[in-house]
């Protein structure tokens, strides 16, 4: 059958949504966000904004008078965000930064973070029989993605988070800022003890990445039973996930976590609930 719109034009009423970076070039959202408007033929369009920080307020503001519907904020603009809302959700708030922002029909400024949504939904997607509920997190790292991962952990009845970082104080300021008495701040690099009855263990640090030194840790205390998961999805095996893999844990790259937060949105600004699929996983990696 021919499509009524082979060229995929705009119409007047077309929603627009789009994420704000400094630089975004690099951003894999519009090709996700695109993916799923081609797929669901929603007539809509998803834009790569490039705001330096002394402009993200009036470029914010400028969005919501021109009537898009919405955007995602990405770095460095996620904490600044914050201020500039007039509502935020809970999570946005005790997680301390925004990357889904909604501009509701009323002209309110919603935000909201779907990080820690993303990383649970990842897991639930890949390895559905986790219970977060049924043991120990291990945590490593202590930047922003962290923050939105303790966050989520805690919310599924994580009953302890061994929180490492280099930098022990980060890690400390974190467990103080969010102030849950489950969260436990242990040495790093991690001691085997804190690993013998973990039932998670995920990396947030930037460790293992392309261009970054591998992550050195030592898995023997682990149980089999445990599932060990990274954020960092270039490689999509990291280090972590290959050495976890070899000696029998379920592992799960961070790709999915990218693709999962970005759905919430996609729902809120073109209607629909976005399916994360192999072949989206696909068509985000590579670059044709
Ligand atoms: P993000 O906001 O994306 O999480 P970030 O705030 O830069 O990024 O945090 C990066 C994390 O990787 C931090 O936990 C950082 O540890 P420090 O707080 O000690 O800086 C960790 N990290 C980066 N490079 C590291 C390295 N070479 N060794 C150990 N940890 C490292």
């Amino acid at each position: 059958m021919t499509p009524r719109n082979p060229y995929r034009t705009l119409s007047g009423t077309s929603r627009l949504a789009g994420v704000m970076g400094w630089p975004v070039s690099h951003s894999k959202s519009p090709r996700l966000q695109g993916y799923w408007l081609a797929k669901y033929g929603v007539d809509g369009s998803y834009m790569p904004l490039p705001v330096a920080p002394e402009n993200f307020a009036d470029a914010l503001k400028s969005l919501k008078n021109l009537g898009f519907s919405g955007v995602n904020v990405t770095i460095p603009h996620k904490e600044n965000t914050l201020a500039h809302c007039d509502q935020l959700s809970d999570r946005a708030k005790r997680i301390g930064a925004v990357n889904t922002v909604t501009f509701s029909e009323d002209g309110l400024i919603l935000g909201d973070n779907t990080d820690g949504f993303g990383f649970i939904e990842n897991l639930r997607q890949n390895a559905p029989d986790t219970a977060f509920a049924s043991g120990p997190a291990v945590v490593l790292g202590a930047g922003g993605a962290c923050r939105a991962i303790l966050v989520a952990l805690l919310d599924e009845g994580c009953p302890e988070i061994r929180l490492t970082n280099r930098t022990r104080k980060r890690a400390e300021d974190l467990a103080t800022e969010i102030n849950d008495p489950r969260i436990k701040i242990v040495d790093w690099p991690i001691e085997p003890a804190a690993l013998s009855d973990a039932s998670l263990v995920v990396n947030t640090t930037s460790l293992g990445m392309v261009g970054q030194p591998k992550l050195e840790i030592d898995l023997a205390g682990l149980p089999q039973t445990a599932l060990v998961t990274d954020i960092v999805y270039a490689p999509l095996m990291t280090d972590l996930l290959c050495q976890a893999h070899d000696r029998g844990n379920l592992v799960v790259d961070g790709l999915g976590m990218l693709l999962h937060q970005a759905r919430p949105g996609f729902h809120r600004w073109f209607g629909i609930d976005p399916e994360v699929t192999q072949d989206l996983r696909d068509f985000v990696l590579s670059s044709d």
